[in-house]
């Protein structure tokens, strides 16, 4: 997969080199490209914010610089093989892990990070009719800018790329994964040692009981998902519950 960012702090998106993606990058599975935005600026003060139409605070960012780093980006191209251009704005659709799993399947991811109050909106109208473009929110709040938000998507994305992760198997459990347990959070997890600070570990665990632990394993994820995400349980579709669920 393909992922350019620009930005105009590429050193935030640093991070790229470490952990998870860091070695995708190094096993060549992902191609990321950071570019800096003020590279397409043509003042002596590299300039790629003004002041807002119609008054109000903050500053807005310039539609030239954003239109000739796409363009030097993605090129003119279409079809097939063009971007899918990912705006990070509060003001987006949510980042839920069902568009992770989208976005995971397109060749070629293009972020385009914005300080200040946003870029101008000609940009992704201009843009938006040659390209998917996908304005996405990271959560209900505002950060001070959209790497953060790209460092978050970007892990979300690699993770479930194939090769990525040692354990094929190990983003099957995930809380959001799709599969049995699609609307529930993940349980809680212990390893060794079987005691530590005076606490043991659930002796089901230890059983060698596959269907033990695995009802255990619902029944916390159930008891889970009710105290911290009730309106996943209200959201749900109710046959995805058993009788013993609806017993807890
Ligand atoms: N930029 C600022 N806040 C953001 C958020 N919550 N999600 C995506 N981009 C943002």
């Amino acid at each position: 997969m393909r992922l350019d960012v620009v930005t105009i702090f590429p050193e935030y998106l640093e991070p790229l080199n470490v952990s998870l993606v860091g070695k995708a990058r190094a096993r060549g599975q992902l191609d990321v490209r950071v570019h800096d935005l003020r590279e397409w600026t043509h003042d002596k003060h590299n300039t790629v914010d003004d002041t807002p139409y119609g008054g109000g605070p903050g500053m807005v960012m310039k539609p030239e610089p954003w239109g000739e780093a796409l363009d030097s980006v993605v090129g003119s191209g279409s079809g097939a093989d063009a971007p899918t251009i990912v705006v990070p704005t509060p003001s987006g659709r949510p980042f839920t892990q069902e568009l992770a799993v989208e976005l995971s399947a397109k060749p070629w991811l293009v972020f385009t990070p914005a300080r200040y109050e946003g870029i101008d909106r000609r940009v992704i109208e201009e843009y938006g009719e040659r390209f998917d473009v996908r304005e996405v929110s990271i959560g209900d709040y505002v950060l001070a800018g959209g790497e953060a938000p790209v460092l978050v998507m970007v892990e979300a994305i690699a993770r479930l790329l194939p090769g990525v992760l040692g354990n094929a198997e190990s983003h099957r459990d995930d809380s959001f994964a799709p599969g049995a347990m699609a609307d529930l959070l993940e349980g809680p997890v212990y390893t060794k040692p079987p005691e530590w600070r005076g606490r043991g570990i659930p002796d089901v665990l230890v059983s060698g009981h596959h269907g033990k632990i695995a009802r255990w394993r619902r029944d916390e994820a159930f008891r889970r998902t009710v105290l911290n995400r009730p309106d996943l349980i209200e959201r749900a579709d109710p046959a995805s519950f058993d009788k013993k669920d609806r017993e807890m």
